[in-house]
């Protein structure tokens, strides 16, 4: 679709012009607006096919724009793109009817591969929008943290699924989040007033597990005193959340696929049947798909619960992620003790950049939660980690020999430049000759700044710093 007209809404210029250079490319007709009031004139004087928006802009946000447009009549389809991902934003846009949800830093094939999708979209389908349901407003969100490309994307995938009845499953290494996932589209979704019921395959024997899934009935077997509910019958209108799957015994994994295709189960010892209306998410952290193919996990039942299948990364492929996520364990367990622990210093982040995290989320909460314990100041230092953290060499020297890295270097300078100018943005940005908002993201990105109006970098930070001597390797 050349020729195609887009709109694209951005305060950063730099993320304009690099969005027009290759979509212009691309054969389209480029547009460009600084925020969303602007862009709403220029609708009026010509409608675009695509709008590419940013989502925090000073005048009308890309949310406020789009409510705008499709309370205008415009229902073109709308790509909000941001720097800050969080799953509250993919929810609200994608209830809102925002066609796709980017995070930047993109990459130009992430770029090309959205538009053609969205513009082939309306070609294709001018399907009329699921009215929205007023009941599910609130968005709660507030404890999954993380903006790289790879969350955000996990992001939009429970903010869809989270509108649907679609049986999930969620696979991910241990500590990666797969229960707080489950509990978040719950939580998004149509049956968030009615339980969420945790099952466990592996944690309890089969006859026990039994009991528990389907309840019992009084004398089905020795100590079954009273008739029990089940935790099926307890999760009835609500989400059954079905965690280690893979770990089910063949007899149950069999009882299981009854249950999520007829939505019938008994309870033990009895011969009536019962009926139960339940969302299921499963969780799996070994890949079922490969267990299917060992013999160990039955296919017919893989197939009914891969109806959606988020894949969660394992922490070391989304690194970025590691500050923002200190960041919060640190106001999470920080503010107990009698000299709060507020932050944490360049050189302990890099030490956690440097690990392979095996046990994912869970382990970097755990080693925060460690040194915020042990820290004797209001900051953590390298050593305040735990040793395996600490002990990891560091690859970027290894390769450079010693050398300082371009990144290295690029945050000491802007951490001088922002030290001698007593942190002033505007003043330190013009100094280093980019954009305010880029120096926002790239502090951002370092785990300084965690909202647009908190700038700060820790005095304990700046005044730990040394100029970087760059020639002295050898
Ligand atoms: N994106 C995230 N933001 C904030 N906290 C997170 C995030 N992901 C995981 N956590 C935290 O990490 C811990 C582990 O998460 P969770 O229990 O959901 O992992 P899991 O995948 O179910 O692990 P396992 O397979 O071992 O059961 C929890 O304390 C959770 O709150
Ligand atoms: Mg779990």
């Amino acid at each position: 679709m050349r020729n195609s007209n887009i709109l694209i809404v951005d305060h950063d210029t730099d993320t304009q012009a690099q969005l027009r250079g290759v979509l212009s490319q691309e054969g389209y007709t480029i547009d460009t607006a600084p925020d969303g009031r602007a862009a709403l004139g220029l609708v009026t004087r010509q409608i675009p096919d695509l709008v590419m928006s940013d989502l925090n802009m000073p005048e009308l946000d890309g949310l406020s724009l789009l409510g705008e447009l499709r309370s205008l009549g415009h229902d073109m389809p709308i790509i909000l793109m941001t720097a800050c991902g969080s799953l509250k934003t993919a929810v609200d846009g994608i209830r809102a009817g925002a066609f796709d949800y980017i995070s930047k830093p993109f990459s130009l094939d992430d770029v090309r591969l959205v538009v053609r999708r969205a513009l082939q979209h309306t070609q294709l389908s001018r399907e009329p929008r699921q009215p929205e349901n007023p009941l599910h407003h609130s968005i709660r969100a507030e404890n999954l943290v993380g903006s790289s490309p790879a969350v955000v994307s996990v992001y939009k995938s429970i903010a869809r699924v989270a509108q649907t009845e679609s049986t999930v499953l969620l696979e991910g290494e241990s500590g990666t989040g797969k229960e707080l996932i489950a509990r978040a589209i719950h939580a998004n979704s149509a049956r968030s007033t009615a339980p969420f019921v945790t099952i466990d395959g592996g944690a309890l024997t089969e006859t026990l597990l039994e009991s528990e899934l389907f309840g019992h009935e009084r004398g089905a077997f020795t100590g079954a005193v009273g008739a029990k509910k089940g935790l099926l019958e307890k999760a009835h209108l609500g989400t059954c959340f079905l965690d280690e799957v893979a770990d089910l015994s063949p007899a149950l994994q069999g009882k299981l696929l009854r249950v999520i295709q007829e939505r019938e189960f008994r309870r033990v010892g009895s011969t009536a049947t019962m009926t139960v209306d339940v969302r299921i998410i499963a969780a799996s952290k070994k890949n079922l798909s490969s267990l299917v193919q060992a013999g160990r996990f039955r296919e017919d039942l893989y197939y009914r619960l891969n109806v959606v299948t988020i894949q969660i990364p394992p922490l070391r492929e989304r690194m970025e992620d590691i500050p923002v996520l200190t960041q919060y364990f640190i106001n999470k367990y920080g503010g107990v003790k009698s000299t709060p622990v507020t932050t944490i210093s360049p050189e302990a982040i890099d030490a956690l950049t440097r690990y392979a995290w095996p046990g994912n989320v869970r382990e970097l909460e755990h080693a925060v939660e460690q040194a915020v314990a042990l820290a004797p100041h209001s900051l953590i230092y390298p050593e305040d980690l735990p040793h395996a953290v600490q002990t990891r060499p560091k690859p970027s020297s290894a390769q450079s020999r010693g050398w300082v890295t371009l990144a290295e270097l690029e945050r000491a300078h802007i951490l001088q430049v922002l030290k001698h100018h007593q942190q002033d943005l505007g003043r330190s940005a013009e100094i280093l000759g980019i954009h305010r908002k880029t120096l926002l993201r790239k502090l951002r990105q370092f785990g300084f700044a965690d909202g647009p109006r908190t700038m700060y970098v820790h005095p304990d930070i700046l005044s730990t710093l040394v100029p970087m001597d760059t020639t002295s390797m050898t």
